[in-house]
C-alpha cells in the first residue's frame, strides 16, 4: 500500500513539473543575424505547407509564443528550430 501511494505521490510531481516544460519556447533567445535568417528560411519553407504564410504583424511577441506552441509541432519543427522561427518572428512583427 505504501508503494502505491508513493508512486501516485511521484506520478502528481511529474506530472507537476512537466507541465510548464512542454512549451519549449518561452521567450527571446537568439538576436544574432544567423539565427534570424535561419528562422526565416525555416518559416518560409515550413509554415506555408497548410496555409499561406502568416504576417509576422500579425502577433505581439506573447501572441506567438502562444501561436507557434500550437503550430511548431504541426511543422514538426524541433525545439531549436522552433526557437529561431520565434526569435525571427519577433525581430520583424513590430508595427
Ligand atoms: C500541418 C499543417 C500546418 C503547418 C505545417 C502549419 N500550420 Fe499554421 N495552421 C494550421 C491550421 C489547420 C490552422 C487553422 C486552425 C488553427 O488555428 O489551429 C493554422 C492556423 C495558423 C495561424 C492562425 C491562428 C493564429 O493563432 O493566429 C497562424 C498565425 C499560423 N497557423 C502560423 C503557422 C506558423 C508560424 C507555422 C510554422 C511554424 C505554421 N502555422 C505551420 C496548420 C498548419
Amino acid at each position: 500500500m505504501r508503494k502505491v501511494i508513493l508512486s501516485m505521490i511521484a506520478g502528481a510531481v511529474f506530472m507537476v513539473s512537466c507541465g510548464p516544460k512542454s512549451v519549449a519556447v518561452t521567450g527571446p533567445k537568439y538576436t544574432a543575424s544567423e539565427q534570424l535568417t535561419q528562422g526565416k528560411t525555416i518559416f518560409e519553407n515550413s509554415c506555408s505547407r497548410c496555409h499561406k504564410l502568416p504576417n509576422p504583424v500579425k502577433h505581439d511577441d506573447q501572441g506567438w509564443i502562444k501561436t507557434l506552441s500550437r503550430m511548431a509541432p504541426k511543422a514538426k519543427l524541433s525545439d531549436e528550430q522552433h526557437q529561431m522561427v520565434y526569435d525571427y518572428l519577433i525581430s520583424v512583427n513590430k508595427k
